[in-house]
């Protein structure tokens, strides 16, 4: 596995966007009226603020169940130097097979001489950076790492993974999960990656049966859906994969993943495809199409794929998506998401001198995300919605537009990660909404990459989560409209 190493030294600090709504102007969408900003952001507040009163000033793991990734959040927030540093070193950390390469790694990024660590973490560092004294450190720094990724993954394997997958479900929680691994270097590894997706498949089938049922995560507004749910990363599937050749990096994809989709479809599993980084973008857009247009899926309605709301491109993906299911004639879930790779494609467009592909700032992501929100809403019978996101705004919005068009309740899901909101997605559930859990399995060594992201997405000053949880901004404040620049008319 190469592990991607994000690049953030360039990202510059700025405040969060606070928005005014305007009190009487009515709002056209696609030449359909919505209700007045003012009467929807009073919506917005007011059931923003009944969500909040059901959390009861609970925190999720995040901000709680580890005290050492509570200190490296803390640290990070406050010293951008030290961030960058320690993630880069984190990131390196699973690929260091000896001290010796851990004792270099925390000299060349001088965490020994870092001034702002408690007085231990220093010690730690110190020791570590010390070849005659590193192994005790070493060991001591691995074991903090690894229990911090412990917050986000749930389990090793499948059966550590499904005791969890049970109790998840017995709480009320739906899932789909995911077996960490990305950018695959060599054809054995995906092969096998493949082979460990298909074994899922097959336990997933074996166990979800025996579960109870619960009424509002094993339906949809139309009936049953299927329990056992997965997320799927083409980059683990396939090591050459290439945008100028999409055609052949699609074929040699297929060979991978249509195998997966029809055991997915022969043992009732959804199937969901992850977007990753833009480099991907086109050739996991056209797989689906060919996949899900294939004569043999054709009509499985439970299969989904995401979309970016940090794209410049997002509205079009989205279009193309509705074109495609009128193409095909059987619907498709959409996940939208806001974008995991910030930080990778600002810098990335800015080494390779191309386009910036995302928006850069906070705001229009967010305006973005609440558009494609209401694109959704308008096509749930062909598009079925999963909001994806931990930001309390952007899933109020979501609700309260769904309920304003009269989407059955039912007809649509929230989606949060494991290990990143718990009360926003205890109180979501508590209003009869479904909520799936995105639940990762794996090895630190092939997690290290999702960790890393989730600490840079988490300690950004744009970050929802760090700015309820840490700031203790309140709501309503929280709740301001996202005031973008950027004009969605197209
Ligand atoms: P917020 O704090 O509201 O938003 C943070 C996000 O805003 C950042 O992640 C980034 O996208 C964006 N952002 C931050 N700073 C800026 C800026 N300066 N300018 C513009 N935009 C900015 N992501 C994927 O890419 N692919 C997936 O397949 C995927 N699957 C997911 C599945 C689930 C169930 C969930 C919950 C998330 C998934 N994500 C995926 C991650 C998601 O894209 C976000 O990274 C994460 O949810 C944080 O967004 P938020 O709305 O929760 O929080
Ligand atoms: C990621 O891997 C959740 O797909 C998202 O960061």
């Amino acid at each position: 596995m190469r592990v991607a190493l994000v690049l953030i030294v360039e990202l510059k600090k700025r405040p969060i966007t606070r928005g005014r709504t305007t009190t009487s102007t009515r709002t056209i969408f696609e030449g359909v009226i919505i209700m007045a900003p003012s009467s929807l952001q009073a919506k917005i507040l007011q059931t923003a603020e009944a969500l909040t009163e059901r959390m009861k000033g609970e925190k999720p793991s995040l901000f709680s169940k580890s005290r050492w990734l509570r200190l490296i959040l803390d640290l990070a927030m406050e010293d951008h130097e030290f961030k960058v540093d320690m993630f880069h070193f984190v990131d390196a950390l699973p690929m260091l097979t000896t001290n010796e390469q851990v004792s270099q790694h925390v000299r060349d990024y001088r965490l020994h001489e870092k001034r702002a660590l408690p007085l231990w973490a220093s010690a730690v560092f110190k020791m570590a950076s010390n070849p005659l004294t590193a192994a005790p450190a070493v060991a001591t720094i691995r074991t903090i790492v690894t229990e911090i990724a412990k917050t986000f993954i749930v389990g090793r394997d499948t059966a550590e993974a499904l005791a969890t997958l049970r109790r998840l479900h017995e709480e009320g929680f739906a899932f789909t999960t995911d077996l960490l691994g990305e950018s695959t270097v060599s054809a054995a590894e995906a092969r096998q990656y493949q082979a460990r997706y298909l074994d899922l498949i097959r336990c997933l089938a074996q166990e979800v049966p025996r579960w109870q049922a619960d009424a509002v995560i094993d339906n949809n507004h139309l009936g049953p859906i299927p329990r056992a749910n997965i997320s799927l990363k083409l980059s683990a599937l396939e090591a050459h994969l290439d945008s100028v050749d999409t055609e052949g990096s699609v074929a040699r994809l297929k060979e991978r993943v249509l195998p997966i989709f029809l055991l997915a479809q022969q043992n009732n599993v959804f199937v969901n495809l992850d977007v990753e980084t833009w480099e991907l973008h086109g050739i996991t857009y056209d797989l689906f199409e060919e996949i899900v247009t294939h004569p043999d899926l054709r009509s499985y309605p439970h299969v989904g794929i995401v979309v970016q709301a940090y794209l410049k491109t997002a509205h079009e993906d989205m279009q193309r998506l509705l074109d495609l299911v009128r193409k095909r004639g059987t619907p498709i879930t959409v996940r939208l998401v806001k974008g995991a790779y910030w930080d990778y494609e600002v810098v990335h467009a800015r080494q390779h001198g191309y386009p910036c592909p995302v928006f850069t700032r906070k705001a229009d992501t967010d305006a973005n995300y609440e558009r494609l929100t209401v694109m959704l809403l308008q096509h749930f019978e062909e598009l079925s919605p999963a909001f994806a996101s931990h930001n309390l705004r952007s899933l109020v919005h979501a609700l309260v537009q769904a309920e304003e068009r009269n989407v059955p309740p039912l007809a649509y899901e929230v989606q949060m990660l494991y290990g990143m909101a718990e009360p926003e997605r205890k109180a979501v559930r508590s209003m009869g909404r479904r909520v799936r859990v995105y639940a990762p399995i794996g090895e630190l060594l092939l997690g290290m990459a999702y960790l890393v992201r989730r600490l840079l997405e988490n300690t950004a000053n744009t970050s929802f989560l760090r700015s309820r949880y840490h700031e203790g901004t309140d709501i309503a404040s929280l709740m301001a409209t996202p005031q973008s620049s950027i004009s969605f008319n197209g």
